[in-house]
């Protein structure tokens, strides 16, 4: 296997707190073995689209580079959930949008730009691009990162325990003016097609109802559970649905799709606090946290994991590994294949004993 001399590190899909903590573990770890490290902008849009970035698409990261950023939320890098190279979107005479193929390209101006590994950081999109990118010859390590902690292969993702803490919080407050108003209050949380933020927090800021889309709910049981709370002289109940849940038989609630981009999930909050409000009779508010989130510093955990992640990434490629993913396999950190990262989603388990737990101190799942 060719020596390495600089390696590029890459950062897509939707940013998460810790990104910036695994960049400056990267470099730094990068720079102990004499590797030069480059950064990417924009997922892979620095090397496909250079004209775009007049400060250089591709630029070296040193010390100064990363110096005081790990508790720094969003990425230094920049990132986007748009720039997918094997799909990549361009814009016709006629304004319709087709994707195409940059795949084979994308290795060749790495290559060009005499690069010699690349290390990843995303969600299932960008690890599967990084996959393919292996498959076409690129040394490729993979850095798990998602607030959705819904990559497969890794008993955690960084990004999901400052989205947690801060949904919690935000649960704390609401109890307060939910209790002084003797209201229902819908909070939705991001999550896609996976339940475990709002499963988490749910427990964690005690919330009375968690909607997960694990779990298909029954709107009917929802308001049951609601109007036994209120009949128990509670006054108020806290709902907190993620933004995938379904209720049973029905469809997740889709805001929009445009082309190569992923679905946009959200609304579902406001149809649960309006049905709610017809149902029982209570006034009902509802907020949807969104995009704060992704946002603030990371937690300790999230920094500790991403400056692991990041230091184990350079170790991977060092030891003469790719196509592989840095995993936390409490107490340690190991590497799993890409291919096996990739194959699924990982979902909330139902019997997991969180699940049991949250039904054993009174939530209810409207099952
Ligand atoms: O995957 C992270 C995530 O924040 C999801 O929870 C959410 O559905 C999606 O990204 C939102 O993406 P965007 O930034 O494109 O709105």
């Amino acid at each position: 296997m060719p020596k390495i001399r600089r390696i590029a590190i890459s950062t897509g899909g939707g940013d998460a707190p810790g990104l910036n903590a695994v960049i400056r573990a990267v470099v730094l770890a990068s720079i102990q073995r004499g590797w030069e490290c480059y950064g990417i902008r924009e997922g892979y849009n620095g090397l496909l689209t250079p004209d775009l970035y007049p400060e250089g698409g591709v630029f070296l990261l040193n010390r100064a580079s990363v110096a005081g950023i790990t508790h720094l939320g969003g990425t230094i890098l920049g990132t986007t959930n748009r720039g997918n190279p094997l799909r990549f979107p361009v814009e016709q005479p006629d304004g319709s949008i087709v994707e195409i193929d940059r795949g084979d390209e994308l290795v060749e101006r790495f290559r060009a730009a005499g690069l010699d590994a690349l290390i990843t950081v995303g969600g299932d999109g960008s690890l599967s691009i990084g996959y393919e990118l292996a498959r076409r010859g690129l040394r490729v390590v993979g850095v798990p990162k998602t607030i959705d902690n819904d990559l497969d292969r890794t008993f955690m993702t960084f990004g999901f325990d400052t989205a947690v803490s801060f949904a919690t919080e935000c649960l704390d407050r609401l109890h307060t003016t939910a209790t002084s108003h003797r209201r229902i209050m819908v909070v939705e949380v991001m999550g896609r097609y996976a339940g475990w933020i709002a499963l988490h927090s749910g427990i964690a800021g005690n919330a009375d109802v968690v909607l997960i889309p694990e779990i298909p709910y029954d709107i009917e049981k929802v308001a049951e559970s609601i109007r036994g709370r209120d009949k128990g002289g509670r006054g108020y109940s806290i709902v907190v649905v993620a933004e995938g849940a379904t209720p049973r038989g029905g469809e997740v609630s889709v805001l929009g799709k445009a082309v190569g981009q992923a679905e946009k999930l959200g609304g579902v909050g406001e149809k649960i606090a309006l049905q709610l409000e017809e149902k029982t009779g209570k006034e009902a508010r509802t907020v949807v946290l969104g995009h704060l989130l992704r946002g603030g510093s990371p937690t300790s955990f999230d920094r500790l994991v991403a400056l692991r992640f990041g230091a184990a990434a350079v170790r991977a490629l060092d030891e003469g590994q790719s196509s592989v993913m840095v995993s936390l396999a409490p107490p340690t950190v190991r590497y799993e294949p890409l291919a096996d990262a990739i194959r699924r989603m990982k979902l909330v388990s139902t019997d997991s004993d969180t699940v049991v737990t949250a039904r054993e101190i009174g939530i209810c799942f409207g099952d």
